[in-house]
């Protein structure tokens, strides 16, 4: 995909696809539940549908409904123990989310199964999930001994156990939920800082004990869910690629309609507002658990700042175009204790630095981020995705407001979390 510089406002409303972590959770627990779920303004995007796959592969009858560009999921769930024995290995395809969720339904099953997806999968860390799940009884291992995917998952009885976190991670914090439905006692998990808290908001909708306690999440086991109407909200992940390109595009004033705006979600916000950008949220009334609102961006000569800590896991998919908008700000942007990028669908450290480069940005490595030193011109490059959706995203928005033409390899990796994404960015461009 090749894409040119602009001198021209982007301007009007958009919607954007539903929530990515909030659709798979959605499919898993439709499954677990008792009668039909529905679930509208679901993302049809390929991680998802990977979920969607794998429950079918345990005979769980998902319908899949279009009207308009809007997508419905009609889930017939099994009950907590419906689930059929797969005659086939599951496939996570790029999903991190579906191979850790799932992992922790899988332990609590009475049959054996085996999970896996694609070369990027089959790279990240899998022990996180392993060490816990194995401390709460579980039979699970690595079939090639790498600590990654492929996994065997084999029946056992699952103890309640407390477990403390070393990472703020929502999937493992969620696995580690979802098999205390199986266990014999009531299981916590306890993390360093607050990660996205979808899994036990949604577990609270259907039915389940789920208590939260400052850092601390506990489930009683053996929950009777109960099917569900969900509405998924519009992702603020697939939200701040539009509210990036408003801000750095110079006369651009951009809406976002129905964004989720879940506090555990909600540091691209807070960036955005340290950043001196002009934003605007208007919050919605709704029935549904989970906040959405309206978000409005006009463009704004925006200044650096650091972000560190208790903010990393509020805004973790989102630091690529942090990153980027980071160029485009005066003086020096830190970013640290995010050493987690090494380990998403690419190294995003690596995947970052690199491609900001080649566009003639000032940005080091470190350890656990990266430096930025905003202001210098950028042109148009290269961009090696590196098969990674949110880096393809990113460098197509800082192609907006670079020098030339910027060519985006493996552009089709957008699949994953925002199919429709080019058709929207040239909408809005045209
Ligand atoms: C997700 C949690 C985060 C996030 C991922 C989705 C989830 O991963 O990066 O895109 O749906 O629970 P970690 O739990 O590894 O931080």
């Amino acid at each position: 995909m090749n894409i040119q510089h602009t001198t021209k406002g982007l301007r009007g409303e958009i919607t954007v696809p539903g929530d990515k972590s909030i659709s798979h959770r959605a499919v898993m627990l439709g499954s677990l539940a008792n009668g039909t779920t529905v679930i509208n303004h679901f993302l049809n995007g390929a991680d998802c549908l990977s979920t969607i796959d794998c429950f079918r592969k345990m005979g769980v009858s998902i319908r899949m409904e279009q009207h308009d560009k809007d997508h419905r999921v009609i889930v017939t769930g099994t009950g907590l123990h419906g689930l059929n024995v797969p005659d086939c290995i599951l496939d996570a395809g790029n999903s991190g989310t579906t191979v850790r969720l799932l992992s922790g339904i899988l332990a609590g099953q009475r049959f054996s199964s085996r999970l896996t997806g694609d070369a990027s999968i089959q790279r990240r860390p899998m022990k996180r999930i392993m060490q816990p799940l194995r401390q709460m009884g579980a039979n699970i291992v690595s079939v090639h001994d790498t600590g990654c995917a492929p996994l065997q998952i084999c029946p056992s009885r699952l103890r309640g156990i407390s477990y403390h976190t070393p990472v703020a991670s929502a999937q493992v914090k969620s696995s580690i939920l979802f098999a205390g439905m199986y266990a014999d006692a009531k299981t916590s998990v306890t993390e360093p800082s607050a990660s996205r808290n979808h899994s036990e908001l949604m577990l609270r909708q259907f039915g389940a004990d789920v208590e939260i306690n400052g850092q601390t999440a506990s489930i009683t086991p053996e929950p009777s869910l109960q099917a569900q109407h969900i509405h998924v909200p519009g992702d603020i992940s697939s939200a701040a690629y539009f509210l990036a390109a408003g801000l750095i595009v110079p006369g651009s004033e951009l809406t976002v309609k129905n964004v989720g705006i879940n506090p555990t979600r909600t540091g691209i916000l807070d960036v955005i507002q340290m950043m001196g950008g002009q934003l605007s949220v208007e919050t919605k009334e709704s029935e549904q658990l989970e906040p959405t609102a309206d978000i409005t961006v006009k463009s704004s000569s925006l200044h650096a700042c650091t972000i560190h800590g208790p903010l990393i896991p509020r805004l973790i998919d989102e630091i690529p175009m942090i990153a980027v908008l980071a160029c485009f700000a005066s003086g020096t942007t830190i970013i640290r204790d995010a050493a987690e990028l090494k380990v998403k669908e690419s190294n995003r450290i690596d995947s970052i630095v690199t491609n900001l480069q080649a566009m003639g940005a000032d940005i080091q490595p470190t350890d656990d981020g990266m430096i930025i030193r905003g202001g210098r011109p950028l042109h148009g490059a290269v961009i090696d995705s590196q098969m990674d959706h949110r880096i393809a995203m990113s460098f197509a928005v800082c192609a907006l407001a670079a020098e030339g033409v910027t060519t985006i390899h493996d552009d089709a990796c957008v699949r994953i979390s925002y199919p429709d994404f080019f058709d929207t960015l040239h909408l809005l461009n045209r």
